[in-house]
């Protein structure tokens, strides 16, 4: 078998609607809000430049015009702080700064999917190169970066790939769940994907995250998959037909910790433990939570 291509460009799907979030996403788009300091679209970037991800492509739709600015260069506010010695603040802007012709911009025009939104990058995938989708609202801590970890497995198998997570048997119904055919430890091959079963349906405990790489025929997948449950273009029925026509489809346990930052209660958890990872911010933090929980237990 030759050796599969290095994956270099990735898909941020960043187009919903963020419902959980209103009202603050009528107007501010869920990858902007802050975990600490940084907006979460800052962490998925990230985690895809560590991955050795040169191209980067994402797809928005209406009001998301604040997370193309992120990008863009700032000479004003760059030459404000340069003047006034702030230099740690300028170094900060600098992470966000994107060389041109890295980075492009695709409209879902409607909010059809994560399958649809995927399928809206086709023309900028070449047909023989797999390629990385990354979920924002999943944001990963992790020693190596998850979609690294990824990177670096499908090197070595080839094919399409999750990343993949056990979960509680009470929480299946709330994802997409691994039917596996043979596991290898990290790696699991998969022989079928069921949408969000009942504890009892549930093939396995092994959940699907927001972590793909897929190959240039799950885009052409995409184009005869029909629309699923709730109306829109399921990404999991284009992976699953990979299956049924007999290509590998991979599971892979990611060695970190995974936040939920579409829920509420995901994004808190996701604040308070990236800001204890802070060493400027850790100590007021910790002696705030642990007097907020004696509180809390003195007035139970
Ligand atoms: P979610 O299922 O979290 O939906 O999408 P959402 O609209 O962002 O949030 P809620 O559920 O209304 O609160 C998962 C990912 O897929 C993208 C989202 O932007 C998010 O990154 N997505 C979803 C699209 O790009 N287009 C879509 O049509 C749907």
């Amino acid at each position: 078998m030759t050796e599969p291509k290095r994956i270099t460009k990735a898909v941020f799907p960043v187009a919903g609607l963020g419902t959980r979030f209103l009202p603050a996403t009528k107007s501010v788009p869920k990858e902007i809000m802050t975990l600490v300091d940084r907006p979460l679209i800052q962490y998925a970037i990230e985690e895809a430049r560590e991955a050795g991800i040169e191209e980067f492509i994402f797809v928005t739709s209406r009001g998301k015009s604040a997370l193309e600015d992120y990008f863009d260069e700032s000479p004003i506010l760059e030459a404000s702080l340069k003047a006034k010695g702030k230099l740690d603040a300028l170094e900060a802007l600098k992470e966000t700064n994107m060389p041109s012709g890295q980075i492009a911009y695709i409209r879902q025009h409607q909010a059809r999917g994560l399958g649809h939104a995927v399928w809206c990058a086709r023309r900028l995938i070449s047909p023989d190169e797999s390629f990385a989708v990354i979920l924002p609202d999943d944001v990963i801590s992790a020693e190596t970066s998850c979609l690294k970890q990824m990177v670096d497995a499908h090197q070595e198998i080839g094919g399409s790939m999750v990343a993949a997570m056990e979960v509680p048997s009470k929480e299946t119904s709330s994802y997409g769940i691994l039917d596996v055919n043979e596991d290898m430890g990290s790696l699991v091959s998969v022989k079928g994907m069921v949408e969000k079963p009942a504890a009892e349906k549930a093939p396995s405990n092994l959940a699907v995250i927001g972590r793909y790489i897929l190959t240039p025929e799950v885009l052409k997948n995409l184009e005869k998959t029909e629309e699923g449950s709730g109306g829109e273009i399921q990404l999991t029925d284009a992976i699953a037909r990979e299956i049924v026509e007999g290509r590998g489809v991979y599971g892979y346990r990611f060695q970190g910790e995974r936040f939920d930052c579409g829920s509420k209660a995901g994004f808190l958890q996701a604040t308070v433990a990236f800001a204890l990872e802070r060493a400027d911010l850790r100590d007021e933090l910790r002696l705030f939570l642990h007097e907020r929980m004696a509180m809390e237990q003195a007035a139970e």
